[in-house]
């Protein structure tokens, strides 16, 4: 049943005010075939956790609410409703004795929102684990799409790329193939020989990078963000090289023959912004590339600070930074 003037905050980590023109909660696949689903509606919210809300959503928002695990086996093949709890999955993957994906565990969100960006961290891509979406197209109806059909990239899909397309109702994992731990990236390493662990199962891994993540990453409970608040930008070498003759400690990893991935937070971190902001919105010191809400921030609070940091790093490293937040609403 349509409701109208929903107040979002709680239905965002950033918790930020704004309200929805019409709200409607999706909790059966049979819904889909009212008239409201022939056309795109202005939001699809899942867990909320990757949003910069306006005050002012036009028209219809959808809340996915389709949750649990709606199909499994026992080779650890999964086909689960798009409203299950992220992390709440990876832990039950885990417990079932179904490693792989350990590296994504806390990851704020849904499953359902997890192929639109590509959920990604300490080096492991949820692209990595899907083998089908099924998703309604609007005006079409049910559809299932491969991972090539998906299009998956670094924090992008055909789902980011074509809003209004698609809505997710339920994605298709494979664990079943036994893949080595990754313990490279980042603090992983560093954090299972501080717990003297030298042999580590998934469920240390699961455990480092849940200490790492709570670490660094702030609490939405407590402090609204979104988590990273832009991409890494990804620049051609040459500028890279200039860059690295006056900062020799910049962080960079190559992605192919002519482009390297610069961090984020260290550009931010480096042009003095980390820690800073006004009494409503600012840049976390734990990381400066999380933008959070101080108290009592609007979008459009978040918006003013989010532009000075992107000027900023502009005129200092000729880097544009692109967000990784999704933009919806308007100004009230
Ligand atoms: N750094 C600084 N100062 C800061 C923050 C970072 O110098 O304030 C440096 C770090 O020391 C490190 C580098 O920048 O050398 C990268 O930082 P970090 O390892 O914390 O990761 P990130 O690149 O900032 C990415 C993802 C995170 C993910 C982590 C761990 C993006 C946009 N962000 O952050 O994902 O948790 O790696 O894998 O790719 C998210 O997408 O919302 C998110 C939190």
């Amino acid at each position: 049943m349509i409701r109208e003037d929903i107040d979002l905050r709680r239905f965002n980590t950033f918790g930020l005010p704004a309200v929805a023109e019409r709200y409607l909660p999706l909790t059966d696949t049979e819904q889909l075939g009212d008239p409201e689903f022939r056309t795109a509606p202005t939001l699809v919210l899942g867990g909320g956790s990757n949003l910069l809300l306006l005050e002012h959503i036009p028209g219809l928002t959808v809340h996915v609410l389709l949750s649990g695990i709606e199909w499994s086996d026992d080779r650890g093949r999964f086909r689960v409703r798009a409203g299950t709890d992220w992390n709440q999955f990876v832990r039950y993957t885990l417990e079932a004795g179904f490693p792989g994906m350990e590296n994504l565990i806390l990851i704020p969100g849904t499953v359902g929102a997890a192929p639109v960006q590509n959920i990604g961290a300490y080096g492991a891509e949820v692209a990595e684990f899907i083998t089908a979406v099924h998703a309604w197209e609007y005006g079409r109806g049910m559809v299932e799409l491969s991972p090539e059909d998906c299009a998956f990239g670094y924090r992008d899909s055909r789902f980011k790329r074509e809003t209004g397309r698609f809505l997710i109702t339920a994605v298709d994992f494979d664990l079943s193939e036994r893949r080595p731990l990754k313990l490279e990236y980042g603090a992983i390493g560093a954090e299972l020989a501080a717990a003297g662990i030298d042999t580590p199962t998934a469920r240390d891994v699961a455990g480092a990078v849940t200490r790492i993540r709570r670490s660094k990453l702030p609490d939405w409970f407590f402090y609204g963000n979104s988590g990273s608040f832009f991409k890494n930008p990804v620049v051609p070498r040459d500028h890279h090289a200039r860059l690295q003759e006056k900062h020799p400690d910049i962080p960079a990893y190559p992605i192919d023959d002519d482009h390297v991935k610069l961090a984020a937070g260290w550009l931010i971190d480096r042009a003095g912004l980390r820690g800073q902001g006004n009494d409503r919105v600012g840049s976390y010191a734990g990381q400066a590339l999380v933008l959070v809400n101080r108290g009592g921030a609007s979008g459009r609070d978040v918006l003013a600070f989010s532009g000075l940091v992107q000027e900023r790093v502009a005129e200092q490293f000729g880097v544009e930074l692109e967000p990784e937040v999704q933009l919806t609403g308007s100004p009230a």
